[in-house]
């Protein structure tokens, strides 16, 4: 472990705490992600991590870059630099067929000149589909990350790759020596569970989804902000050493055993054969028990196993003699389309689907297979009664790859996206510069129990106690459909819920009731509009003074409020447009919820005063602060200038806390912030 020079002021108990608490954390990352065996709680883990923050928050000088701590936390970056590799990161023939294996043993054997019952041991590893990476570590402390770029020169990514649990940050000593400087290559992937995740989260925010696990890990290793990174639980499996001093390898399998013992994670399914037969063997095996596994893999890489044979066969161009590829073949049937069918997701999203008559791709039977969105549809120029192309090459979701034009007879029906949503019949917009069509209508069945737990949600009307557990229950039982329903709820209708008694029914409708209070700027932002966050909903507020206002205003009325972009006031007036929101929100008056605006209080701390938010915040989103200060006459604003008044200052903060302080613009953390806020609303 990295042991810094500086260490005065620091007791030797304090610092032996810190090393102990490094290495339990360590030992629990290398069990958790690299073995998948976990051997302490999930909450342990949190209270070791959080002890030595606070350590290294008081020391600083005892941070080392190899501290778990390390991994996450920095500021983003505006963009990536060159990363030259000391051995050139290379690609890989491909072969097709068993026949194209067996070309690649005869030049190998001919290479090297082996007698007819002679052969070059070989490895077989699983090929994974994710991106190769190049991890350098000096004197065993990871020093540098890269993507693989042109082989030669890639992009510097080192602290996205430093989120990633399964590379260690320092190799594990006493096992083999450490080298020097060692450039290890491997793959950055992402599991089938974390691709879903990640594609079921971007949903609910309406985000594009990715369309396989390895776009999706190529996109989380590319973010400028490493947070996002973090956020997308990437693994790395790895596979390969390039430069390399003051150590030397045998052969590929002693690096695969020794990467191991450093505390990477290497291919669990690796196989050492003695002939081509074997390893033809070994690749049929792999046809079926690929899609088994818990990511995806494309091929069997087949490498000559010692590295004197490796040397001796050489390169061709940019690939070397002394391996290949074999690709699994992709899945691919022909069916017909029977139907084009629109899902609508959580958010409203309208996604296409190809009905299909039903085929088995690869053992399952598909029936279905998405279409993404309309340009997709277009640029395949898919229609109804097509004959397609359908694959599952590993991945979750079949796919519609080609039409075959040529089984076209001319009845086929293209497609037309509804303009009415096809679950509750409001209109579908599609804004400009978006591939996402949408369903406006905040009643919609599809997207009622998000809707509704936005509603209740804190920042929104703060009915505290009427959480997702009771929403689902009051949806299930019908016993509401729209936001508007909670208000006409009883003691008796939710008493006999699941997990409810006479004392929390009681409570919920009390909060309902108390909600009932609510600032229009809050209300405004409960509707759920999209684009509206709470900053937008007080600037609304602010501007029209009541929802009656806001209803009859126009899109360029209220594009003229500040801060509210074409696109906002689009959505905010498609909105109010339906018939079925304005429903909702009769009923919401009549349950008497019709807040006048809450006076921006021009008197109040921040009246007249400019404030800039930088670095992370910790106990309010950005929206909930921004919502303060406008509340309290204030204005937000994003850069740092001589006009600005204060500034708040989150965890890491970047550049615009240095400009501040240049400028002598006072500062203050969230928690003073806090206090400012409390402090002035206490008064108010
Ligand atoms: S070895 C010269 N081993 O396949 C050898 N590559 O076309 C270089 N890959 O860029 C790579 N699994 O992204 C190797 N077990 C494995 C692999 C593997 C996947 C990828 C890697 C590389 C590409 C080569």
């Amino acid at each position: 472990m990295n042991k810094p020079d500086k260490l005065s002021g620091i007791s030797s108990e304090v610092l032996s705490e810190i090393y102990d608490i490094r290495a339990r954390l360590k030992r629990a990352d290398f069990l958790y992600y690299v073995k998948d065996q976990p051997d302490i709680s999930d909450a342990d883990y949190d209270s070791m991590m959080r002890r030595l923050q606070e350590l290294e928050a008081q020391y600083p000088q005892s941070i080392s870059p190899d501290s778990p701590t390390q991994r996450v936390g920095i500021a983003p970056q505006s963009e990536f630099a060159e990363f030259e590799h000391r051995a050139p990161m290379l690609s890989l023939a491909n072969a097709f067929a068993e026949e194209e294996l067996r070309a690649f043993d005869d030049r190998c054997r001919r290479t090297l000149l082996l007698e007819p019952d002679e052969s070059p041991q070989y490895v077989c590893e699983p090929k994974f589909d994710g991106l190769a990476v190049s991890l350098t570590y000096i004197d065993g402390m990871l020093s540098a990350g890269a993507t693989r770029g042109d082989g030669y020169r890639g992009e510097n990514i080192t602290q996205n790759l430093r989120t990633v649990r399964s590379i260690p940050l320092d190799l594990k000593q006493n096992v083999k020596d450490i080298p020097s400087l060692i450039e290890v290559r491997g793959e950055i992937i992402l599991t089938h569970d974390e691709f879903e995740r990640i594609n079921s989260e971007r949903e609910t925010t309406g985000e594009p989804t990715f369309a396989n696990p390895r776009n999706a890990a190529a996109g989380s290793v590319r973010q400028l902000d490493a947070r996002i990174t973090a956020s997308r639980r990437l693994t790395l499996f790895a596979y390969a050493v390039g430069a390399c001093e003051g150590l030397e390898f045998a052969n590929q399998y002693e690096v695969l055993c020794t990467l191991g013992d450093w505390g990477f994670k290497v291919n669990p399914d690796v196989r050492v054969c003695d002939s081509i037969d074997e390893v033809v063997g070994y690749v049929g095996e792999w046809g079926e028990k690929k899609d088994n596994l818990s990511y995806d893999v494309d091929g069997m890489v087949v490498k000559v196993n010692s590295f004197d044979l490796q040397t001796r066969l050489g390169f061709v161009a940019r690939s070397p003699r002394w391996a290949i590829a074999y690709k699994f073949p992709s899945q691919q049937v022909r069916t017909q389309v029977n139907d084009i069918e629109v899902n609508v997701g959580r958010t409203g999203a309208l996604t296409p689907v190809a009905i299909l008559e039903p085929v088995l791709v690869g053992g399952v039977t598909v029936s279905r297979a998405t279409l993404h969105n309309e340009d997709e549809i277009r640029r395949k120029d898919v229609r109804i009664g097509d004959t397609v192309v359908v694959q599952r090459a590993g991945e979750v979701i079949p796919e519609v790859v080609e039409v075959v034009k040529a089984e076209r007879k001319g009845s086929e029906v293209e497609f037309v996206m509804p303009d009415h949503c096809p679950v509750c019949g409001a209109d579908v917009v599609r804004e400009s510069g978006e591939a996402v069509a949408r369903c406006t209508g905040i009643a919609c069945p599809a997207q009622i129990r998000e809707t509704i737990l936005h509603f209740a949600s804190r920042a929104a009307m703060d009915i505290d106690g009427v959480g997702p557990a009771l929403i689902d229950q009051l949806l299930n039982r019908q016993l509401i459909r729209d936001p508007a329903d909670i208000y006409s709820l009883t003691v008796e209708d939710i008493e006999p819920l699941d997990r409810m008694a006479r004392k929390s029914a009681e409570k919920a409708v009390n909060a309902i009731t108390a909600s009932k209070k609510v600032t229009l700027d809050r209300l405004i932002y409960a509707l759920g509009i999209r684009h509206v966050g709470e900053r937008t909903g007080a600037a609304l507020a602010q501007r029209f003074g009541t929802l009656d206002a806001l209803k009859a205003a126009s899109v360029e009325e209220i594009s003229k409020v500040p801060d509210v972009g074409p696109a906002v006031a689009a959505s905010v007036a498609a909105f109010f447009s339906q018939p079925g929101n304005i429903d909702v929100i009769e009923k919401l008056r009549t349950a008497g919820i019709d807040p006048k605006v809450e006076a921006r209080q021009e008197s109040a701390i921040f009246a007249g005063k400019t404030i800039v938010f930088t670095g992370a915040l910790q106990k309010m989103t950005r929206d909930q602060a921004q919502g303060m200060v406008f509340r309290l006459g204030g204005n937000p604003s994003s850069s740092v200038s001589g006009r600005t008044d204060l500034v708040l200052a989150g965890e890491k903060a970047g550049s615009k806390l240095d400009k501040a302080k240049s400028l002598g613009v006072p500062v203050v953390s969230e928690d003073e912030f806090l206090e400012m806020v409390s402090r002035a609303e206490d008064e108010s």
